[in-house]
């Protein structure tokens, strides 16, 4: 490991003590005992089944400082599990499903992983690590991403409004430059006035960013093999989480889960009859796993719960929105459908104004 990223601390071997594993198989989705890898850093798994050995990893990043964890590998899955159903004709959303997983068939009989790294960053919440963040854009320079998706919450809703925002804009014209970036909101971009998140798109897209609300797009890119890999990319709808005309998120029980569907499914249907070799969804808030799951993406990015805001050895995260106590989701890689949802543990703080054994962090996804 090079050197600069293996201080040890007292903090570490705290974060040491904190059981991970990743379990053999996932033939059924789990969402109650996900593996993580978390501010653990030292989590890595596969995270598609069979045989391809494709490696998620996780890198922390303190303020001031900048440590990687540590990593092992891991690989879960049997490919003789996987649905090979013969292709249905076009037309109903289920048929279109089907298409999906033969296509992911196919791609698993490569056995290939398809060279891409992707970084997550979330919940940045208008913080700076280092003037103009230049030390979280260093970090995230040297893990070489193919490219980048940032899951909202980019600012807080303690903030003023556009002004305070600028930092945290160039932050991502910067990302930008490193490598092609993707942006969904958070439930802290849409607490403010529709004209003032207007403004925020139109200046970060005006930076080259791309910015998912309810969208879909496709990216064209090479691996480091110089293989062409096609990837879509869809953005959950942050606003259909949050109350009308409030700055809040409505209770779990009162979002209405059909129009979250419905959203999902016309944005899975712009995939409709293309072929690509990842499709991936970012949601910035992970308790919806089940209804994200239902359309089968093969990645699905969150954040929101900043880790369980506390975290102890052995027992994980204390609290997060929308999830309560002892929260399930809040980090690490989840079992969702035949995919996985990632879940960061954010990079800055909100309400809650300070972390315990719960490192800000970069996540970095190889697959
Ligand atoms: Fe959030």
């Amino acid at each position: 490991m090079d050197e600069k990223f293996s201080k040890s601390s007292r903090l570490d071997s705290a974060y040491d003590s904190d059981p991970t594993s990743v379990p053999a198989t996932t033939s059924a989705p789990d969402y109650a005992s996900a593996p993580e890898f978390g501010g653990l850093g030292r989590k890595v798994g596969s995270i598609w089944p069979g045989n391809r050995i494709l490696v998620t990893s996780s890198y922390s990043v303190p303020l001031g400082e900048y440590r990687r964890m540590g990593e092992s590998l891991g690989q879960f899955g049997d490919e003789d599990s996987w649905d090979r159903s013969p292709r249905p004709s076009r037309g109903s959303l289920d048929e279109l499903r089907e298409q999906w997983r033969e296509s992911r068939g196919r791609l698993y009989e490569s056995r290939k992983p398809l060279g891409i790294r992707i970084v997550h960053l979330s919940d940045l919440q208008g913080a700076c690590f280092g003037a103009e963040n230049t030390e979280l854009l260093e970090r995230v320079a040297e893990c070489d991403p193919h490219f980048v998706v940032v899951t909202g919450d980019l600012v807080d809703r303690r903030m003023a409004g556009l002004n305070d925002f600028e930092p945290s804009i160039r932050f991502m014209g910067k990302l930008q430059k490193i490598a092609p970036t993707f942006f969904t909101y958070g439930n802290h971009e849409r607490a403010f006035h529709p004209s003032v998140v207007d403004e925020l798109r139109m200046r970060i897209e005006n930076l080259g960013v791309t910015v998912l609300d309810g969208e879909s797009t496709t990216l064209e890119l090479l691996n480091d093999e110089r293989d062409k890999i096609n990837i879509f990319i869809a953005g959950l709808e942050e606003e259909l989480l949050m109350v009308e005309g409030k700055n809040r998120t409505k209770k779990n029980s009162d979002v209405d889960v059909l129009s979250v569907k419905k959203s999902l499914e016309s944005m899975v249907c712009e995939a409709e009859g293309k072929e690509f070799n990842a499709k991936i969804l970012m949601a910035h808030e992970p308790q919806f796993i089940k209804e994200y799951s239902t359309y089968d993406f093969d990645l699905i990015f969150s954040g929101h719960a900043h880790g369980g805001q506390i975290r102890l050895p052995g027992v994980g995260g204390l609290f997060s929105p929308g999830q309560g106590i002892l929260p399930k989701l809040t980090s690490g890689v989840h079992p969702a459908g035949e995919g996985k949802m990632i879940i960061s543990r954010g990079l800055g703080n909100s309400s809650f104004p300070f972390r315990f054994f719960n490192r800000p962090e970069i996540v970095v996804v190889n697959i």
